[in-house]
């Protein structure tokens, strides 16, 4: 086992596993190969309908690709298969696409092609990091996120994006696009993680010279405050970009990165709020922060010395529980499990919901604790 953990939590997760294979079973019966974002009175609508490039167009495929793993069971793999081709059509209108090509691609063609080997799925991933690395930009070395209109922008996002071109770097043994990735993280630790632990969302550079201007407010409360989905993305950013390097700042910065997530975490009774740094009232909640943290923590603990991995692990634990304790649906007749996700700050309409990539990181944490999931990123 790669997490230790007490006899009680480990029977815990077990339950909860038994409650998700029975909800996600129901799930992909009836919701099929669509995308699915945030349901609309307990049903999924498709969002490739809206948009087939949406940045969370690949967690229901991710879902299903860690079941078909943890279950060999073949309608998950049938059911992604079909997503993962849906896709195509998105590389070759290549103008929707922004830097979340590693949360879309990663999550089906990369994950097809690692259980599977789907030579066809091969290709998609390399032709979407290729995307991905041309969106690098030279002046001021960092991954442009978004398109025409935001220009010079870079995001704590990101850092979940760059296994992707470390996976291509890796499949056609070029550097390149390792350094590509090397260079967005260390600008990440120079402009987007602060010194004590907390981060930016986002950095703006000037696009001709590539001078550092300024870190407007993001999706959290301001400019300066605290996002905590930023939050779990810089932890387990930090930690993947650290598995593919080995660079010891990646880290360092990880780990301070969830000192940081867990001291904040602790005080709130792990309900993770939409941003550390926001007035005590309202108390808007976002689990999708708490879950991917969760994730992030464990994937920190991989990588520290056998006395220190507790922390992370027994953190991540505590996120979990809360979550299971005060934020799921078992319904098998309703879509979604993870209650209480937040889009951002100042936006009602996707405050405190179901959200499809809630759902993906309980799953993935929960296989973790049970040393049943595969790595997607
Ligand atoms: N990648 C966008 C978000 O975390 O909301």
């Amino acid at each position: 086992m790669r997490y230790t953990i007490s006899e009680t939590d480990r029977q815990w997760a077990a339950r909860v596993w038994d409650k998700l294979e029975v909800k996600l079973k129901a799930e992909c019966r009836r919701v099929g190969p669509i995308m699915p974002y945030i349901p609309v009175n307990g049903t999924y609508e498709d969002m490739a309908e809206k948009n087939l490039v949406w940045w969370t167009n690949g967690f229901w495929a991710g879902i299903l690709w860690q079941m078909y793993h943890a279950t060999k069971e073949d309608l998950y793999k049938e059911t992604a298969e079909q997503i993962g081709a849906k896709l195509d059509q998105g590389l070759a209108d290549y103008t929707g696409l922004d830097h979340d090509l590693g949360f879309l691609w990663l999550h089906t063609a990369v994950a097809d092609y690692r259980l599977t080997g789907n030579q066809q799925s091969r290709i998609r991933g390399l032709h979407a990091a290729g995307i991905l690395a041309g969106r690098f930009q030279p002046a001021g070395e960092y991954i442009r996120a978004w398109n025409e209109g935001q220009e010079g922008v870079a995001i704590v996002d990101c850092l979940m994006n760059l296994p992707l071109l470390y996976w291509a770097a890796d499949q056609r043994n070029d550097s390149g696009l390792k350094q590509i990735a090397v260079k967005h993280a260390d600008m990440a630790l120079q402009y987007v993680l602060r010194p004590d632990g907390s981060c930016n969302h986002l950095v703006q550079f000037d696009t001709e010279t590539g001078e550092y201007l300024d870190n407007p407010g993001g999706q959290g409360y301001e400019s300066g405050s605290s996002w905590t989905r930023g939050q779990s993305w810089a932890v387990y950013g930090m930690a993947l970009s650290y598995r593919y390097t080995l660079k010891q700042e990646y880290l360092d910065a990880a780990k301070r990165s969830a000192h940081y997530f867990i001291a904040n975490a602790a005080v709130n009774d792990y309900e993770v709020p939409i941003d550390f740094r926001s007035p005590e009232e309202p108390v808007y909640v976002d689990t999708t922060a708490a879950v991917c943290a969760a994730c992030g923590l464990l994937e920190l603990s991989e990588f520290v010395g056998e006395y220190e991995k507790g922390l992370y692990i027994k953190a991540a634990v505590r996120l979990l529980r809360k979550i299971d304790e005060k934020f799921c649906d078992w319904n098998p007749g309703t879509d979604s499990i993870v209650s209480h996700g937040s889009g951002r700050y100042h936006r009602e309409s996707d405050r405190e919901v179901p959200i499809i990539y809630g759902d993906y990181f309980f799953l993935e944490a929960i296989l973790r604790l049970l040393d049943r999931d595969f790595l997607i990123w």
